[in-house]
């Protein structure tokens, strides 16, 4: 909270700033709503000539004029030339789309942090804060019960026969041939907002489990215990499905759809979330303090907020996700020639991201991926973490180092415990503390992986034993 309070402090200030500025400014030139504006447009818009503004001018003070409610369906796009197009955002045509995407993001990351720096400023001058979401989860506990061997093999002789012991265990005659698995024991920890945590560890350690749990989509047939709440809620009290995302390790899509179909349809299933009451908010409170904001920003964040507008959200993330030399490809199977598989990996990424949840769970999104793809995506949905505040938890198998890099938090599992859980800087001093020094030249998170696994840390001493009997 008390970090909050001090974000919100500069924020308040540039308001009071730009509201005495236009107040001084409509003093000294007596006031008409013209050179008002014009005053307010020459401290954000600094490059274009003279003949356009004042057009540009005309077109914003006709546009705030407009109730709310038709204001938050209009927008100004610059055309080809500079010049100041008047478009309805329920109607924006492909050209439109384009045109808009253009001007965003012209080539690189840095232009998609540039961006998310704008509309997190517009949001921040006003007051508004991007709701944020805390993850924990205390005791937490996931047994199964499974059999094994060749009675866990589904026949129909094998069902019956379970069907029957099952009964009979419940009322105590004969004992369960099931065993009892311990996936998760007795785990606890806090997921921070606005930090990007890694999820490290082995293959059967437990990954999967973990955030299947934090999603609120773990299998039935588990037992849990413990608790976990999101902002201090338990997941009983909300819906789980509606505030987090889980991104599966298995790509599973519609072969005959193309990419781009599939992820309006995903952005369609998904909704809008709050961002439409968010957005009325934002334009209310423009208007009270007479601000205007970049006109780009303004028609993409509308577009972000209306229903049945999902086009231009999926042109962003098939932009960001470098899949928009594909988008109209079929995604494909076995059976039909689609995208590749490096492909579809962002794709299934791409489903989740698309939507407005704010706490993303990912499951091994980079297998299958080179390293620089890998880093690519780790570090978009990095600055979008960092600058609008979500609550991420990745889980890697290698990471390179550039890709750990970029991680705040790091939790490492090793068999259903938690081993690590902290900063990223601090978790060499640990496992030195420990009595396990990182050796020169080997990354850091193949060092994490292997230090937790036991078959390695053998390997790693009959190799130190082999090397010292040189
Ligand atoms: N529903 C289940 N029934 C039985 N065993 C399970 C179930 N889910 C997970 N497990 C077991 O729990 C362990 C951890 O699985 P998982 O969470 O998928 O690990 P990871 O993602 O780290 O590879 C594995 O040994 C797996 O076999
Ligand atoms: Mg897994």
């Amino acid at each position: 909270m008390e970090n909050q309070g001090r974000t919100l402090q500069p924020s308040e200030s540039s308001l009071r700033a730009t509201s005495s500025r236009i107040e001084g400014s409509a003093m000294q030139q007596t006031g008409s709503w013209l050179n008002r504006a014009s005053s307010v447009r020459s401290s954000v818009f600094t490059h274009s000539s003279k003949g356009e503004d004042d057009e540009e001018d005309l077109k914003w003070a006709a546009l705030e004029k407009l109730p709310t409610f038709a204001r938050v369906r209009k927008g100004i796009l610059k055309g080809n030339e500079g010049e100041p197009l008047e478009v309805d955002v329920e109607a924006l045509g492909n050209v439109e789309r384009k045109m808009l995407m253009d001007q965003l993001i012209r080539a690189t990351n840095d232009d998609n942090e540039k961006f998310l720096r704008k509309m997190k400023n517009r949001l921040d001058t006003v007051g508004i804060e991007m709701p944020t979401i805390e993850v924990r989860y205390q005791d937490l506990q996931i047994h199964a019960e499974a059999y094994v061997g060749g009675r866990a093999l589904p026949s129909i002789a094998n069902f019956f026969l379970n069907k029957l012991e099952e009964f009979l265990s419940c009322l105590h005659i004969v004992p369960s041939r099931k065993r009892p698995i311990t996936i998760l024991d007795n785990v606890s920890g806090i997921i921070k907002p606005g930090r990007l945590t890694l999820l490290l560890g082995p293959p059967g350690s437990g990954k999967t489990t973990l955030l299947l749990a934090l999603a609120g989509k773990l299998a039935s047939d588990l037992k849990v215990s413990g608790e976990i709440t999101y902002n201090g809620h338990r997941m009983n009290e909300f819906v789980p499905e509606r505030t987090s995302a889980y991104i599966s390790q298995h790509d599973t899509h519609i072969a005959e759809m193309t990419v781009r179909e599939t992820l309006t349809f995903s952005a369609k299933c998904q909704g809008v979330g709050t961002r439409y009451d968010m957005l009325m908010e934002l334009l209310r409170r423009e208007k009270d303090a007479n601000l205007r904001p970049d006109p780009e920003i303004d028609l993409f964040m509308k577009a972000l907020s209306l229903k049945g507008r999902e086009n231009v959200i999926t042109d962003y993330i098939l932009k960001i996700l470098g899949l928009d030399i594909c988008a109209d490809t079929l995604v494909g199977n076995e059976m039909l020639r689609g995208i590749s598989g490096g492909q579809k990996k962002r794709l299934t990424t791409a489903e989740m991201i698309v939507g407005p949840s704010r706490a993303l769970f990912m499951d091994e999104i980079s297998t299958g991926l080179d390293s620089s793809t890998t880093f690519q995506i780790v570090s978009s949905i990095q600055q979008a973490n960092h600058i609008l505040g979500g609550t991420t938890v990745i889980a890697l198998l290698q990471p390179a180092p550039e890709t750990y890099e970029l991680f705040d938090d790091i939790i490492l599992l090793s068999e259903g415990q938690i081993v690590y859980q902290g900063p990223r800087e601090h978790v060499l001093e640990f496992f030195e503390s420990m009595g396990f020094k990182c050796p020169e030249r080997k990354g850091v998170a193949d060092f994490l992986q292997e230090v937790t696994s036991r078959k390695d840390q053998q390997q790693t001493e009959s190799m130190h034993g082999a090397i010292n009997s040189f």
